[in-house]
This record gives structure tokens, C-alpha cells and sequence, in this order.
């Protein structure tokens, strides 16, 4: 059995930033004109007013303080509140593609091989632009890259199961090396008038080359120790979306087509799964999960990764061992863990160990622990 590396990694950041303070005011209009639309029927209390969303609340809920998003226009426009993204025709390279395409290329310039040594490429993301082609045929396409490609769909948990799906590849032979690619557009599953989830998502997308070890470059990249899954049945994270309901008329019944949630039992529940899971992995593989350098979790909310931190470490993790970026980037599904691990993934001596992980819809978890070569 070939054992696997993590060889490089790309990011993608969109080139607009939108600040708590920009999302609250176009909120807090949208709801003031809904109010005064509707001042009769609430008078007469056949419909409830809706109350306006904070700055103040958002940050110490959330810890997010900004996003990018791949348009702004649609989403500072109190009368749209929603991305607006032309289609494109099917000779252009989708929007899904072209993020994960540049991702990809920084990756691939990282690694600084040639894209033949590729063999397999998957797209894991929480949305897919298309039912088919798969997003990872167009963006093997668009690379040039010999082999398969398929997408898969593990909402938040996304990119730990692809980089298990690629060291699981590597072990049996399936490709030499394999690009895995995280392009996620979460502003168009975001309810952005609800004010318990507007504030949550950002868009960005990334890339994670997988190789095998004897292939890879000596003193580079990240040897994978382990990897493991776990998934539960909940409906506490949904988007019913999909193919059988695409005519489903705007505004109320329209609202379970975006992504819902109820973040309290989320919170309740996945971060004891989670926690303990990290600490069972760690503990089959012979590690001391308290002896960690650091931890690139899934970038959900500061209170759960604090807490998660906190359990996994028995103390206050420091914010070099726990890394943040939800604060600058906010929720970008499974994109947030591997942002997290290639901005802060310096410092490192050569055997020393970290941790990715990712957890959410499903509920799905995934944990993929790393030793610097
Ligand atoms: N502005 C101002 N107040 C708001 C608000 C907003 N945008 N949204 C909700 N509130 C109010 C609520 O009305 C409620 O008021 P009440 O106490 O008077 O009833 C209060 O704030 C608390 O609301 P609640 O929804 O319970 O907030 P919370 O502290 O649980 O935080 C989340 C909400 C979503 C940030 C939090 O539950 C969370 O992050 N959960 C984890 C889920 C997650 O990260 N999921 C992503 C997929 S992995």
C-alpha cells in the first residue's frame, strides 16, 4: 500500500468584500420596506413584522466580521438580495469551474510538476453549478489533464472526504497523484432575507494536490497519518433543493429550497460528535491529540471551533494552534479548513503534527491528520 502526501495547496479568494455593516443595512432596509409593504396586514395582525438584524449580534454569534462574495451588486440591493450571476452559454467555462480552475493553478504552481503527473481530478463541494457534465470533468478540461474526474457532494465535510477518496486512490494504485478542488459559490444558498442565517456564508474557492510519498519531493508537502470518516442522519442542516422541485414558486415555500438550519442543536450536537471523534482517531493512531502543533478545523462559528479546541486540547487552545479566518472569510462550507491550513501552515519542523477536519450537513465529519515531511 502506497502511503499518500499532501504536496500543495491554491486558494481563490473573489475580489469583493462584504462587511458586517454593508450585510446589515441592506437587511435592515429590506425589512423596512417589507414592513411598510405590509403595515396593514401587520396592523391587523394576519402577518408578523419583521424585526432587523445586528452588527453587534452577528460578530459575538458568529465571530465573522466579513465575507467575499463573486458579485456584491445583487447583494447590497435591498429589492434583489440575492448573487446575480449571468448564466453563461455552453461554450464559456462555468463560474464553478473558473474558481476552481484558478485555485488549481496556484496549487499546481506550488508543486511545480506537471499537470500529466495527474490522474485523477475531484470536485467535492456543497453545490454543484449542474447536475452534469461534473464541475471536475470541465475543470480536468480546462487543465489539461489525462484520466477521471467526478464531483461529490458531502456538503461542509466536502474536502476531507475527497482527500480521503485521493490518499485512498494513491494507496491502491488508482492515480499517481490527484487534484482535488473545493469551489464553493455560497451565496446562492444563502437565504439572505433571514435574519437568523443571512450573515453566515462567504464564497472562495481551493485546491489540494495529493501525491504518493515515493513520488513526492524530499522535505515537501504534509505526510497523511490518517484519515477518517463519519456520518449521522439530521435535518438540522437542509436545502431541499434539487431536480424533481426546480419550478417551485418564489417567496415562503420557496425558503426550504436555500439552506436552513437550527444552529442551537447543530451546535449541541456536532461538536461533542466531533471532539470525540478527533480524540478516537487520535488515540488508534498512537497520538496524543493534546501534543497537536495545530488544528485547521472547519470554519463554522468561533464559539464551536473555540469549544471544539478547548476539548480536543484539554485548555484554551492558542490562536496559532486553533486557527481562525471564519472572522475574515466567514462560512465557506469545505472550503474553510483547507483556506485555514494554507494561509497558517508555517513554522513547522519536520515531524511535527496537525490536524484538518470538517464537519456539518449530513451530519458528516471528517478528520485527516498531517506530519510535515
Ligand atoms: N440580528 C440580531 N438578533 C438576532 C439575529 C440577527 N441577525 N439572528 C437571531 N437573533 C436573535 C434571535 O431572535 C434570538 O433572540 P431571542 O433570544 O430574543 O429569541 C437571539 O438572537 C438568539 O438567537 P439564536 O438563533 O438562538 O442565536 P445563536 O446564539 O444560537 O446563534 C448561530 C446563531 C447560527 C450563529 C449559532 O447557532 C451557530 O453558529 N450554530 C452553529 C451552526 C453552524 O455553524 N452551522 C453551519 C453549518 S456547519
Amino acid at each position: 500500500m502506497r502511503h499518500a502526501v499532501i504536496a500543495a495547496t491554491g486558494l481563490y479568494t473573489p475580489p469583493h468584500t462584504l462587511t458586517n455593516a454593508e450585510l446589515v443595512a441592506t437587511f435592515n432596509a429590506y425589512v423596512e420596506r417589507f414592513n411598510a409593504r405590509n403595515a396593514e396586514a401587520i396592523a391587523a395582525g394576519e402577518i408578523e413584522a419583521l424585526p432587523p438584524s445586528s452588527e453587534p449580534f452577528i460578530e459575538k454569534a458568529s465571530g465573522i466580521k466579513s465575507r467575499y462574495v463573486i458579485d456584491k451588486s445583487g447583494l447590497i440591493d435591498p429589492d434583489v438580495m440575492r448573487p446575480v450571476i449571468p448564466e453563461r452559454s455552453n461554450e464559456e467555462i462555468s463560474v464553478l469551474a473558473e474558481i476552481a480552475v484558478a485555485a488549481a493553478r496556484q496549487a499546481i504552481e506550488a508543486w511545480g510538476k506537471p499537470v500529466s503527473e495527474i490522474g485523477a481530478v475531484i470536485c467535492a463541494a456543497s453545490n454543484m453549478q449542474r447536475a452534469y457534465p461534473a464541475m471536475a470533468i470541465e475543470v480536468q478540461q480546462a487543465l489539461g489533464i489525462d484520466g477521471f474526474a467526478f464531483d461529490m457532494n458531502v456538503a461542509c465535510s466536502s474536502a476531507t472526504f475527497g482527500i480521503k477518496t485521493a490518499a485512498d486512490y494513491i494507496a491502491t494504485g488508482s492515480a499517481k497523484a490527484v487534484l482535488m478542488v473545493n469551489p464553493e459559490i455560497t451565496s446562492g444558498h444563502l437565504n439572505f432575507c433571514d435574519r437568523d442565517s443571512h450573515f453566515i456564508f462567504g464564497d472562495v474557492a481551493t485546491a489540494v494536490i495529493v501525491e504518493a510519498e515515493e513520488d513526492a519531493t524530499p522535505g515537501q508537502g504534509w505526510d497523511i497519518i490518517g484519515t477518517r470518516l463519519k456520518t449521522v442522519f439530521s435535518n438540522n442542516i437542509r436545502n431541499n433543493f434539487g431536480f424533481l422541485n426546480r419550478a417551485a414558486p418564489e417567496g415562503a415555500s420557496a425558503k426550504d429550497k436555500l439552506f436552513v438550519q437550527e444552529g442551537r442543536k447543530v451546535f449541541r450536537e456536532v461538536v461533542p460528535m466531533v471532539s470525540e471523534m478527533i480524540v478516537d482517531h487520535a488515540s488508534d493512531l498512537g497520538l496524543d491529540p493534546t501534543a497537536l502543533k495545530r488544528m485547521w478545523l472547519h470554519q463554522a462559528n468561533i464559539n464551536m471551533n473555540d469549544m471544539i479546541g478547548r476539548k480536543v486540547l484539554g485548555r484554551d487552545p492558542s490562536p496559532e494552534e486553533n486557527v481562525i479566518i471564519l472572522d475574515e472569510y466567514a462560512n465557506t462550507s469545505s472550503a474553510g479548513s483547507i483556506i485555514a491550513f494554507h494561509k497558517a501552515n508555517d513554522g513547522f519542523a519536520a515531524g511535527e503534527m496537525g490536524l484538518i477536519c470538517s464537519f456539518g450537513a449530513g451530519y458528516s465529519a471528517g478528520t485527516v491528520f498531517v506530519r510535515k515531511r
